[in-house]
């Protein structure tokens, strides 16, 4: 079992849509996995009790679910979505029980500001430092003629994690929000657009 960790101390960035795409993209591919919502505002979970029964299934996971417990449900992947303001020893336990983590952030200023700051400690972490935690980053809500997309890629070139894939802003995100779906739920006239940019993501997770 591998798990999926996505955080951003920032909040609004994009964490909770990451993570339930993630879920929905291992599920399409007839992947064991579950999602376990760390966030107190339960969007995760939410959205979870909206997803239609007809769709591949995606299990949940308690808060505070360990490594261990998790391994024994039988699951090939754990996602863990997280809540904005992560820091301290909360933030230090998320991550001991992540394999990969992603780090999703928006093309503002206030996002580039408050996600430095967060790769800043993320980078001074033992499991970081000796690569056993892998780190990516996901730019969203990007229209890429736009000055501050420009700007975003600029700002993230100076990192030492990658920066993986851009996904557009589109209202298809926050449909498959209310409607508990993903992406890869969707009908190809709908879903294909998108599906074309997660795919770097897919392959990342593959690789790592
Ligand atoms: N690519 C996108 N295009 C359009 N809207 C998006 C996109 N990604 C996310 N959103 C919307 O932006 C809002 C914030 O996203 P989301 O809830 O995923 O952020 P979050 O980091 O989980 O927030 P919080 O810190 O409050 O948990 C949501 O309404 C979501 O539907
Ligand atoms: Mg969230």
């Amino acid at each position: 079992m591998q798990t999926l960790l996505v955080a951003n101390a920032k909040g609004g960035s994009g964490k909770t849509t990451l993570a339930t795409q993630a879920a929905g993209w291992f599920a399409c591919r007839r992947q064991r996995v579950a999602l376990q919502d760390e966030d107190p505002q339960r969007s995760a979970s939410g959205w979870l009790a909206r997803r239609p029964a007809l769709f591949p299934k995606i299990e949940a996971l308690k808060p505070g679910t360990g490594r261990k417990e998790a391994r024994e449900q039988g699951l090939s992947w754990r996602v863990i979505d997280s809540p904005a303001g992560l820091h301290g020893e909360w933030m230090r336990d998320l991550i001991k029980q992540a394999d990969v983590l992603l780090v999703p952030l928006s093309p503002s200023a206030f996002d580039m500001e408050a996600t430095q700051a967060f790769l800043d400690t993320i980078a001074e972490y033992k499991a970081v430092r000796e690569q056993k935690l892998a780190v990516a980053l996901v730019a969203v809500r990007v229209d890429a003629r736009t000055r501050s997309a420009q700007e975003l890629d600029e700002f993230l070139y100076g990192f030492e994690f990658p920066l993986i894939a851009h996904l557009r802003e589109t209202q298809v995100y926050v449909h498959c929000a209310r409607d508990g779906l993903t992406l890869f739920d969707l009908p190809p006239s709908r879903g294909k657009q998108d599906w074309e940019q997660w795919l770097p993501i897919a392959k990342w997770l593959k690789q790592n």
